[in-house]
């Protein structure tokens, strides 16, 4: 494919952030190029989310892009909180008033997305790591990068940032003008994908004195399954054996219920971080997604929110190249940093409800309980959690 020299939106980044911006602005006619440093295999089986809030599939029935979705994709109407050996159910649409959440994995709206930019003839060029977005403050920025052993260059109205935490267009905004604010958690997830039947139909959010875990699927032959470790765990340290016994124990609640074991085929260590870098745009230079902020995933949020920031900006180009306006551009960073901080406490909410700190008192411990028993006896608490989960409208 020719990748252009020129382009009115230069994107860098060909994570869900970047392939959805680029769908939306070909659907209002504003040519782009998106430029992704991995090839296309790496970037369709990288696992990561799985869970789809409505405003997502909105938006990405909206752009003609849920169409495997629509068929594949499991609709959830609600979570399992464990704790203490006991089990509580959050019912969705009870207590929002009927939304609901998908689960569909990243790995399969990233594999739509690219299949159907190329088809539509967007530039996605694969391989093209970009080194530097220089004039961020002028009227024409322009992104360097390499590709095919050399260097080329793409002059661009405006830059998107969707390259993810470790991105370079973050680089380009002065230090003095850019804050981020951030924690680090003192544990990591042990991520694994088994080829075991889900062992409910359901997810799970198990809090237990050994340390969180949680019950998600991929299919229905497909679990995905994760367990709170110690930074800097060796996911060769975790045999087979050794995980499903922790997770049978992390699990474990009253009654007869049974976690379905098989051959565990992938195995990753994630740390835990949130961040979040304000403002999200310099001049010409906009970020979004993880490029922009990080939570840790015991909310299930980033992905949802990459989605969020790149309709919100979408829109927001389209405004600008319609009727000349850039209001709505403008107006960018502050609407999306309001959900993205309510993404951001409700995700540390989460995370240090049901995690246990290495350093946790037995004081801490409790209450912790106390407020899952709070969630599992006030319909109010419930509802908190509820609409906090299955996310806000967009805008
Ligand atoms: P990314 O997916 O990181 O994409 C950035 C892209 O930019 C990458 O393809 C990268 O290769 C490319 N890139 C980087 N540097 C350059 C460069 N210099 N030049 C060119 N390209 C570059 N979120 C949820 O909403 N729900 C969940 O259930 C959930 N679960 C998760 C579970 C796990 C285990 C993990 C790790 C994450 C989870 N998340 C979840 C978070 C979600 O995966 C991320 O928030 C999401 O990938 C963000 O998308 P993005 O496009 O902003 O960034
Ligand atoms: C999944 C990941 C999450 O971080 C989460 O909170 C729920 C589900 C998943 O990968 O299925």
């Amino acid at each position: 494919m020719r990748i252009p020299s020129s382009t009115r939106v230069g994107i860098v980044g060909g994570g869900p952030a970047g392939l959805l911006l680029a769908r939306l602005l070909r659907g209002a006619g504003i040519d782009c190029v998106v430029l992704e440093s991995r090839d296309r295999t790496y970037v369709e089986q990288r696992q990561r989310a799985g869970i789809l809030e409505q405003a997502t599939v909105d938006v990405l029935r909206s752009c003609g892009a849920a169409g495997r979705l629509d068929q594949e994709g499991m609709a959830h109407d609600g979570i399992e909180l464990r704790w203490d050996r006991r089990t509580h159910r959050i019912d969705f649409p009870g207590l929002t008033g009927g939304r609901r959440v998908r689960v569909y994995a990243q790995t399969e709206v990233v594999k739509d997305l690219i299949a159907l930019n190329l088809a539509d003839g967007i530039p996605v060029a694969f391989g093209a790591q970009v080194l530097a977005v220089e004039g961020a403050d002028t009227e024409r920025p322009v992104v360097r990068y390499g590709l095919d052993g050399g260097e080329q260059t793409l002059t661009c109205d405006y830059v998107v940032g969707c390259d993810g935490f470790h991105g370079v267009t973050g680089r380009s905004v002065p230090e003095s003008v850019r804050t981020t604010y951030e924690r680090v958690y003192p544990y990591s997830w042990l991520g694994v994908l088994a080829e075991a039947p889900p062992s409910c139909d359901e997810l799970i959010y198990a809090h237990s004195p050994r340390g969180f875990a949680l019950h998600s699927m991929r299919s229905a032959t497909v679990s995905r399954l994760y367990l709170q470790v110690p930074n800097g765990t060796d996911p060769a340290d975790w045999s087979d054996e050794r995980i499903w016994d922790e997770l049978d124990a992390r699990f474990a609640v009253e009654g007869d219920w049974k976690l379905r074991r098989g051959p565990i085929t992938q195995k990753a260590v994630l740390p835990m971080r949130s961040s979040v870098t304000e403002p999200m745009r310099y001049g010409a230079v906009f970020l979004a997604g993880d490029a922009a902020h990080i939570v840790p995933p015991t909310g299930a949020k980033g992905l949802n929110l990459a989605v969020a920031d790149v309709t919100v900006l979408a829109a927001a180009l389209t405004e600008r190249y319609a009727h000349g306006s850039a209001r709505l551009l403008d107006a960018y960073s502050d609407s999306c940093l309001r959900r993205v901080w309510r993404a951001e406490h409700f995700s540390y909410f989460m995370t240090s409800t049901l995690h246990t700190d290495p350093d946790q008192s037995d004081f801490e411990t409790r209450l912790q309980i106390s407020q899952l028993d709070r969630i599992a006896t006030s319909p109010h608490a419930s509802a908190e959690l509820a609409e906090n989960y299955v996310g806000p409208p967009i805008g």
